[in-house]
């Protein structure tokens, strides 16, 4: 009998059968807090009932922290539902998505699921793996209903200014197409982040969660922004699947929220640490060249080895214990996505783990 099959999410099966791994260079998320360090939770709030456009404080919240208008704000489980429900709600069988690669392959495959034909444009380590324009207009066709790319990038957490993505925003807009901005690294950047797209362009989705930058991902939580008629288009997609956040996650994001400075304070902190220690290995490596992401949990170094990236990183965990991602994973072989946000006391000794690897590697 027939049923709708996705391709296997190889990047998350990779993750969940390394999960013995000594050194951690796989997770793309800062160190995770604590329910101790994210509380107190009310003891009288009601549990029973749950809000289907998301918690009214909640909102409020999002919507000041973001200057949004509340209307375009709609709560998710995660910004993988808010990927899912916004892709849902734009594609059609036959219709065109424009998807950034490297990739976060979730988003590309999710597209495909629903019936889309994915064409790519390229960001390139050469430049900084910035968005280019002139391939995003060279590309995009009539056929194409939503443009996908990540703000901070997935894999290599280059960061996008506010003028570019509005002018990509703007030539989406002329061919008739959406834009899906996926913004779950955008808080890592503090006071330096470009404010998210949807509220500098009306035809953009712009997509956040707790789960990377905060490193609270178990809470499931997250939210879109965009224009009040796409917000309420989405939400009545989700009144027929997920109906509503959970309750639980919603207290928790207030209380995120609310310490928001203090949260991403200590984010950058571990990620500015890790990220120096990174350069210091780069440059002791003639085998591997980098872009240095400006802030963000994650890097995407180029590895000059013949042995595909995939081996290089079986290897790393069979001989020490190791877990990274390679860039087969993002639709880009030759590169491995580095996390940057794990214990800084234990990144100096996982790098110099796959220094080993690739000392022995050809
Ligand atoms: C670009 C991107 N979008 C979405 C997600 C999923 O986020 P969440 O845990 O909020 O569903 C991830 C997780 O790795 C991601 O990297």
């Amino acid at each position: 009998m027939r049923m709708n099959k996705a391709r296997e999410f190889r990047h998350l099966t990779w993750l969940k059968s390394k999960r013995s791994a000594r050194h951690n260079l796989g997770s793309s998320s800062v160190l995770s807090l604590t329910l101790g360090e994210v509380g107190p939770l009310p003891p009288a709030q009601q549990v029973g009932d749950a809000h289907p456009a998301g918690d009214p404080e909640l909102v409020e919240l999002i919507s000041g922290t973001y200057r949004a208008p509340p209307e375009g704000v709609l709560v998710a489980n995660g910004a993988g539902e808010a990927n899912l429900h916004i892709a849902m709600t734009c594609l059609a069988k036959g219709c065109e998505v424009l998807a950034e690669r490297p990739a976060y392959h979730s988003l590309v495959e999710v597209s495909r699921f629903l019936g889309a034909r994915v064409v790519h444009f390229d960001r390139r380590l050469e430049d900084g793996f910035e968005v280019d324009l002139e391939q995003v207009k060279a590309r995009l066709s009539q056929r194409c209903r939503l443009v996908i790319l990540t703000n901070h990038h997935n894999p290599s957490c280059a960061l996008s200014g506010a003028d570019r993505l509005r002018a990509l925003a703007e030539i989406a807009a002329d061919r008739g197409a959406r834009v899906l901005c996926d913004e779950v690294y955008l808080d890592c950047a503090g006071e330096d982040a470009p404010p998210p797209l949807a509220t500098v362009a009306e035809n953009a989705f712009s997509v956040n969660s707790l789960s990377k930058a905060y490193g609270a991902g178990g809470f499931r939580m997250g939210w879109m922004i965009a224009d009040p008629d796409a917000v309420r288009a989405v939400k009545l997609l989700r009144d027929h699947t997920t109906i509503a956040p959970s309750r639980i996650g919603e207290e928790v994001a207030k209380n995120i929220l609310r310490r928001r400075r203090e949260f991403l304070g200590r984010t950058a902190s571990l990620t500015r640490r890790n990220t120096e220690a990174m350069e210091r290995w780069v440059r002791s490596r003639p085998d591997v060249r980098w872009f240095r992401p400006p802030s963000g949990t994650i890097c995407f170094p180029r590895i000059l080895k013949r042995t595909p990236t995939v081996e290089i990183a079986q290897r790393y965990f069979d001989r020490e214990g190791g877990l990274v991602c390679p860039g087969e994973f993002f639709l880009k072989p030759g590169y491995f996505r580095v996390g940057l946000g794990g214990d800084p006391g234990r990144f100096g000794p996982a790098l110099d783990a796959l220094g080993r690897v690739l000392d022995a590697t050809g």
